[in-house]
């Protein structure tokens, strides 16, 4: 297979940027040219920039111009601008989730615990088309940037759907661990929400993507969601809440729990939850029950390595998995944490369909699906869990 060079540039030089940055640096079919990176904040730009030896943009217009493909790797409430202004110049965009959502008014006294959610669906539904317009209108693609999708437990559950034919009955998903470490998750008015879009769209991508591979294995086309019921719940702003210290307690507006119950077009089903307020590192797996087999999909932690140390003064220096407090005692070790959680398979995939114009898994009808039931699961939610038909863009 011929190498064909791409140029890329990273909008955002936080924590996603770094592992999108990394999995850039293990690619095999495509060896793009990375240009550089732009951020507002000029220090963390540099800090980003300056060991990569990447140049640091005065503007994402500056970025845009010199780049094919765009990481966009900045908090949710600038995907939707950035996608659009990349996709009117014919550039690809590689999205982190979530794709879009609602991101207040713009007064300084909107606040996410009370804003009208009806609202807020209406106004993500339509966040959502002018970026599925932008895409119609351009030579660039959407690659919405769901990691579960490329996890390769997933991608061998895919196989299995596919090949067994299997009707899938129901699916139990999660993502939880002890909380964002970024700065602006917590506000509404950049996140869009809390545990449901911000955890929630983890699995609910998986589940909604395992209907998709099923409907096309047996009848030529997606199975897709109809209606949800959800629950959210703000544990840590309880006033009654005991804090130990241990889980992140600095939300300002967003729910830190969620319970969604989504129900696809065939009558089947899945239940997914998504919190800040699981201790013991992230806790990320889906389980599929079909007609004919039954897949627990262990994305992290999974048993591939465990380790034992009396004193984890030992592991001072040693990377062990993500988001686990303490490295003592008895720990399930992540040997290659990008292959397991699929960062690697994804950005792999992404560069594929750029360079030699390969069928993309991880589109922008999976990212909107996703959104748009998750907006309608906040309008559940906030009628204390009443089912919401789902709208489908
Ligand atoms: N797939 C995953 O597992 C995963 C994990 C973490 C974060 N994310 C997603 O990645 C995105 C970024 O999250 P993060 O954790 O890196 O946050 P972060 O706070 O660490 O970094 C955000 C970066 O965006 C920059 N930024 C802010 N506004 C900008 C703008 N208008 N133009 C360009 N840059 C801007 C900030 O300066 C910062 O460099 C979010 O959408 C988040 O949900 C995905």
């Amino acid at each position: 297979m011929s190498k064909k060079v791409i140029r890329t540039a990273f909008a955002g030089s936080g924590y996603a940027a770094k592992f999108h940055y990394e999995a850039l640096m293990r690619l095999h079919s495509v060896k793009p040219e990375i240009t550089g990176a732009f951020s507002p904040d000029a220090e963390r730009l540099n800090l980003f920039t300056g060991p990569r030896n990447l140049k640091a943009f005065k503007s994402i217009e500056e970025l845009i111009d010199n780049s094919d493909v765009i990481h966009v790797c900045t908090p949710p409430s600038t995907h939707e601008p950035i996608v659009i202004a990349a996709l009117e110049k014919d550039r690809h965009v590689i999205v982190e989730k979530p794709f879009t959502g609602y991101f207040g008014d713009g007064n300084d006294d909107f606040c996410g615990d009370t804003f009208p959610r009806e609202e807020g669906l209406k106004l993500t539904l339509a966040s959502i088309k002018r970026m599925i317009n932008a895409e119609k209108k351009s030579k660039g693609r959407i690659m919405y940037a769901e990691n579960w999708v490329y996890a390769p437990s997933v991608i061998k559950e895919k196989e299995m759907l596919e090949k067994s034919k299997a009707q899938i009955l129901w699916i139990h998903g999660e993502e939880s661990h002890s909380g964002s470490h970024s700065l602006t998750y917590g506000q509404w008015k950049f996140s869009g929400g809390g545990s449901m879009i911000g955890k929630g769209c983890h699995p609910l991508s998986a589940a909604l993507y395992f209907k998709q591979v099923e409907g096309k294995a047996r009848e030529g086309k997606p199975l897709r969601p109809s209606a949800i019921s959800a629950r959210t719940h703000v544990i840590t702003r309880m006033p009654g809440y005991l804090n130990e210290g241990h889980l992140r307690t600095t939300y300002k507006d967003i729910e830190d729990f969620a319970q969604m119950h989504v129900i696809f077009e065939d009558g089947t089903f899945a239940d997914i939850f998504a919190s800040e307020l699981v201790l013991g590192g992230v806790h990320n797996w889906i389980e599929v029950n079909t007609n004919n087999h039954r897949t627990v999909c262990n994305i992290n932690p999974n048993n591939a390595m465990q380790t034992y140390t009396p004193d984890e003064r030992h592991f001072r220096d040693v990377y062990i998995v993500e988001k686990t407090e303490t490295k003592q005692g008895w720990s399930s070790v992540s040997p290659d944490e990008g292959w397991f959680t699929g960062y690697q398979h994804e950005m792999e995939a992404f560069y594929r369909t750029a360079a030699f114009g390969e069928p993309l898994e991880s589109d922008s009808r999976l990212a909107a699906d996703v959104i748009a039931t998750i907006y309608a699961g906040y309008l559940s939610a906030e009628r204390k869990g009443t089912e919401v038909p789902v709208t489908l863009i």
